[in-house]
């Protein structure tokens, strides 16, 4: 069912400033900012040869990392997205192995234009996944 590692994600409390820091220290390429309002995010990524690193800062009033920046003030590791050949079909694998999809259950559409869903983290060992259609 698992294709690729399309991003790590990271949630950050100030998205400009670690794009500079991204920049600056890290010599990176970013991409310019997304806002998601349907995701609660405002996004960027870094570009890497073999895959992709997403800093996400929080948009609007109930964003769904404001909660985790509460708990990690400075930022911290927040998802990480797996490809899928058809996320409907892994979504309902999923359901009957006992998994818990976060939200509706629907997917929504993400930041690279393509359907994503999100995973309950005590499924999986205290880590988020999102699953991306490849
Ligand atoms: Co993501």
């Amino acid at each position: 069912m698992l294709g690729r590692l399309n991003h790590v994600a990271i949630a950050v409390p100030d998205l400009a400033a670690a794009m500079q820091i991204y920049r600056k220290s890290l010599d990176a390429i970013v991409t310019a900012p997304q806002h998601l309002p349907q995701h609660g995010v405002t996004v960027v990524f870094i570009e890497l040869p073999n895959s992709k690193i997403e800093l996400l800062e929080p948009l609007g009033e109930d964003s769904p990392i404001a909660a985790f920046l509460l708990k990690n003030p400075s930022g911290g590791m927040h998802h990480i997205c797996y490809e899928v050949d058809d996320i409907k079909q892994s979504r309902d694998h999923l359901i009957a192995s006992g998994a818990r999809i976060l939200g509706s259950g629907e997917p929504k559409i993400g930041a690279h234009g393509k359907p994503v869903l999100f995973l309950h983290p005590k499924d999986f060992f205290g880590t988020l996944i999102e699953l991306e259609q490849a």
